[in-house]
Formats: C-alpha cells, structure tokens, sequence
C-alpha cells in the first residue's frame, strides 16, 4: 500500500458569483451545479465576488441583503465550507490591492476590446465609471491570488478569463514567477439555459419578462406555472433540433435536472402533447428546487451561524492571497 495517496495534490480551482439579485436556474444548470460536483476532485476556492457588484449602482441595503442570500445559498446547494474555501471578496483585502498591481501592468488598449464593457457601457450609458471599465483587472486578481489550475467560467466570461492569463504571463515575465497561468475549466456536464419567453437568448434575471426566467428560490406553484407558460414550437412533437428551439431548451433542463439523454426524453414522449411535456419538466424542476430552498430557509435564519462560516472562509482564503501579494509586491520593489 501506498501511503502516499492521500497527499496527491489536487487540482486547484477558483470560481466567484457576482451577488446580483435571484440566482437563476440557469446558474444553477450552468455553473453552480458544477461547483457542486466539483467539491470531491479539486481543492476548491469559491467567492461571493460582492466587489464586482458594484461596477452598477446598487441600493446598499438590498447588495447587503444579495450578499447574505448568495452566500446562503451556496451553503444551501451543498458547497461545503469545511472541504472548500467559501468567502466574500470584499472581506479580503487583497483583492483590491492585488488589482492596483495588475492595473499598472494592464494597458488601457487591452481592456477597451472587452466585449462585456461595450454592452454594459452601452446599457448604463449614465454610469461608465471606471470600475465598469476595469472590472477584468480586478477578476484577475481574483484568480491568480490563489494560483488556481483551473477557472470554470461560462462563455461570457472567456474573454476576462484570457486576460487574466495574459497579466499573469507579462508580470511574471517582467518580475519573475509569481502568477500560475490558469486554464478554463469547461464542465462535462453544464446545460446553457435559455430564456423561457424566447429560447434566442440567455435566461437572465434581468430579464423584464418574468415568465422568462426562474430563480433556485421560486416556489413550487411558481415553477411550475412558468413553465407551462414557456414557449413551444410548431411541429407538435418533443423533439430536440434546431427547428424547435423551444422545446429544445426544456429537453436540455429536463436532461439536467433527471440526467436522462435526449433520446431517453424523445422517447418518453412519443406521442404526447407540448402540455404534457410541459408539465413534466415542471414537475421535475420544481423537485429539485425544493430541497435547495428549505435548506436556503433555515440556513438565512440563522445571521450568528452564518457569519461564524464567512469569517472562517475569509481566514482560510486570506492566508492565501497574502502569501500572493506580499510575493508580487515584493517583486515590484516594495519594501515589505
Ligand atoms: N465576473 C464574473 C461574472 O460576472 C464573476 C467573477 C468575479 C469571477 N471574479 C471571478 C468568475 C473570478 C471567475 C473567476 O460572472
């Protein structure tokens, strides 16, 4: 027997949601899923990236009250506090200090093509302030104060993710190794959900339409009720191709959340009607929501409980990343 196994590194992985309103089942199909799965594998690092929130105005009772719930609800979905790091950013100070390192080594040039900046820019044309606009930088630091191997992003974040690997490789080359380049992470498993209302586009919680969207916390009844709202398509039969995008949605979810195939869900519902389809998904989305929001109840109930868990993650997480400053201030030519 070999002894050593037990001391095989694992991989590491560094992962942060941004605390904007209702998670939606397409996070939780299309990210935090994955988190939990990922728990056993990897040595995970995960944050409430409660920093980033702000780069939009936000009303500071409700970030306060976004904070918490985000928080709870990673908790809830069975993020493990004690196997993982699980914290909020604005609770390690290195984040912010780290990013004014990486923003004097980041031209102006390089984040002017962020394609997240235009839209946004574009979307609150009263507030292009310059967070908005060096918001990557601040992801950077984020990441390679742990020195993960590993960045599970979905592909709105690809482009924040290549920049930060490029940072990574230009202070270390300017300063010396400090920085691990991370990879993405793309999940073996990770549905991209759709909007419920037009299956064009992403499911977003901004979305005006709330037919369109789900949150993890949405009741049972609610649940349901949007889906049997959802838009269908015109051939009458549950089948997944692209001349059903409708329904091709709810067969992806209804996959995710039973893990049977498409060929397995085709065949279920042979025969049968969109409503009845409908209905199922529903059902079936709803059975898995639920256990999440009874244990997101008793979880936010609990504020003393809570904060214990946030300021051990804080502790875990900031004996890391002041490993990583102190290292790259260092190489700057601080006097640390
Ligand atoms: N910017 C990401 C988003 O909006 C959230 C995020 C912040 C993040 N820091 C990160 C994701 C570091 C991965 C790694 O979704």
């Amino acid at each position: 027997m070999c002894q050593n196994t037990q001391n095989i590194e694992k991989k590491r992985v560094l992962s942060c949601i941004q605390p904007s309103g209702m998670l939606t089942l397409g996070n939780y199909l299309g990210a935090l899923k994955n988190w939990v799965n990922m728990q056993d594998e990897f040595d995970c690092t995960f944050a409430v990236a409660d920093l980033h929130a702000i780069t939009v105005r936000q009303d500071p009772a409700k970030l306060r009250q976004q904070i918490y719930s985000t928080y709870a609800l990673l908790l809830a979905l069975g993020i493990d506090p004690e196997k993982n790091t699980l914290f909020i950013q604005s609770h390690v100070p290195q984040h912010a200090q780290l990013s004014w390192l990486l923003s004097c080594n980041t031209q102006f040039g390089e984040m002017s093509r962020m394609t997240q900046f235009k839209d946004k820019s574009l979307k609150h044309a009263n507030n292009v302030n310059v967070g908005l606009f060096s918001y990557p930088v601040l992801m950077a630091a984020d990441i390679l104060l742990y020195k993960p191997d590993l960045v599970p992003v979905g592909a709105d974040q690809k482009q924040h993710l290549e920049i930060a690997r490029d940072i990574a490789i230009r202070f270390n080359n300017l300063y010396g190794d400090v920085f691990t380049v991370p990879e993405p992470y793309i999940a073996k498993t990770g549905a991209r959900v759709m909007s419920l209302q037009d299956p064009f586009k992403k499911m977003s919680k901004s979305d005006e339409n709330l037919n369109s969207w789900v949150a993890i916390l949405d009741d049972k009844d609610t649940v349901i009720r949007k889906f049997k709202r959802a838009v269908t398509d015109s051939l009458g039969q549950v089948k997944f191709g692209e001349e059903q995008p409708g329904i091709s949605n709810l067969i992806t979810i209804y996959s995710a959340v039973t893990g049977k195939s498409v060929a397995e869900i085709e065949k279920e519902f042979e025969g049968k009607g969109y409503g009845d389809f409908k209905l199922a998904v529903g059902e079936s989305v709803a059975d898995a929501l639920a256990p999440i929001k009874a244990a997101y109840d008793e979880i936010i109930k609990d504020k003393k409980a809570l904060e214990v868990l946030y300021k051990e993650g804080a502790q875990k997480a900031e004996y890391v990343a002041r490993k990583t400053y102190f290292k790259a201030m260092k190489k700057v030519g601080f006097v640390v």
